[in-house]
């Protein structure tokens, strides 16, 4: 069976990641039809929307989506819904892409790329578990109005709207108590319970979804709570689940924990199993175009492709074991580099990876 994935590298280094990680699925020995399009800037720049029609019908048709980065500043003065952001936001809107992993792990090789102290983050691996498709993301009404009575009457004023459909927090709930069964067993949730009704509904229906995963034990955080432990200790953590605003936040936070952002991958997917797989870190244009960026994280997350999508657990633990492997060799890009290592470009990482796969 041919398994059809659409590659969508998009704008700054994004192309240049996304080739290495092409190559490494190429190297797979699997039937695997790729089609790149164009998205983000890029795909303005040529048709004039950073998610032309015809890139979004070859994702929805495609097992999969292997996806780099979009955004650059050049894009910056755009009006909102022609910006390079947007092509991702509509991804996982038409495609449905509710559950977002990203897995935050500290490499032992790269014990010493972290800010925080060896001790507080060495063998940390937590796995944040995002909701991506509601919220005050896309919560309606939105806009610029003006203000009709009270304090501020006849000003303007921006405004966005937080909700959570029943609906959306059991299913989300769902995935995070799986992933937590297979794990540690210890899933925090994550919410702002006491201030907002939002999040007082999620609490409740966490704690209704938790009678159906006896063997998971259950936590709330508030998330300023969540945030400070996050960086005082995180190894408490094992999942943590949480709606789409807070999760943006936190998943940056837990990426950072790691200090090497460049090799955390990550995975949005809908209730079909397909999937858009990509880096958690963005498209550095000040840096693209240069052969130094860091290919690990997309190729990393073509492993997580192959594993939700494809269901190919053999291979993408070939890949991840790979990805360790030239590690083990002291081999590094830019951004993970230290003394005594050797300094690799991203094409040379990519032959790097491939020689370890063989
Ligand atoms: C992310 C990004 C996106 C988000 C942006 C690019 C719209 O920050 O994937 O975390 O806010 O979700
Ligand atoms: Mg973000």
């Amino acid at each position: 069976m041919t398994h059809k994935i659409a590659v969508l590298p998009g704008d700054g280094i994004g192309p240049e990641i996304t080739e290495q990680a092409q190559r490494v699925l190429g190297a797979l020995g699997m039937d695997l039809e790729m089609t790149v399009a164009p998205v983000g800037g890029a795909a303005y720049d040529l048709h004039g929307h950073p998610l032309p029609p015809e890139t979004l019908s070859l994702a929805q048709g495609s097992d999969a989506v292997l996806f780099g980065a979009v955004g650059d500043w050049k894009y910056d003065s755009l009006e909102r819904h022609l910006r390079p952001e947007q092509a991702i936001l509509g991804l996982r809107r038409a495609m449905g892409l509710f559950a977002n992993l990203r897995p935050a792990i500290l490499y032992p090789q790269l014990a010493n790329a972290s800010t925080l102290k060896p001790e507080v983050v060495s063998g940390l691996d937590i796995l944040i578990v995002r909701e991506l498709t509601g919220d005050i993301y896309f919560g309606q009404p939105r806009g610029v109005r003006t203000v009709e009575e009270g304090n501020f009457a006849g000003e303007r004023q921006g405004f966005d709207t937080m909700h959570y459909a029943e609906s959306e927090v059991r299913r989300i709930a769902h995935v995070g108590f799986q992933a937590a069964q297979k794990r540690q067993k210890r899933l925090c949730s994550v919410d702002k319970s006491n201030v907002l009704e939002t999040s007082q509904f999620w609490r409740d229906i966490m704690i209704d979804v938790a009678r159906e995963y006896p063997e998971v034990e259950l936590s709330h955080m508030y998330v300023d709570n969540a945030a400070m432990q996050l960086v005082r200790a995180p190894k408490e953590f094992d999942v943590i689940v949480t709606g789409n605003l807070f999760g943006d936040i936190l998943s940056d936070e837990a990426a950072m924990l790691t200090g090497s952002i460049g090799m955390l991958p990550s995975a949005s997917l809908n209730a079909s199993q397909q999937g858009l797989y990509e880096p958690s870190h963005g498209s550095a244009p000040d840096i693209a175009g240069q052969d130094k960026a860091n290919p690990l994280a997309t190729i990393l997350s073509a492993a997580m492709l192959l594993r939700y999508s494809l269901n190919a657990e053999d291979q993408a633990k070939r890949i991840e074991a790979a990805v360790a492997s030239v590690l083990e060799q002291g081999l590094r890009t830019g951004d993970i580099y230290e003394d005594g290592c050797q300094l690799l470009s991203t094409s040379a990482m990519g032959d790097a990876v491939l020689k370890a796969l063989r």
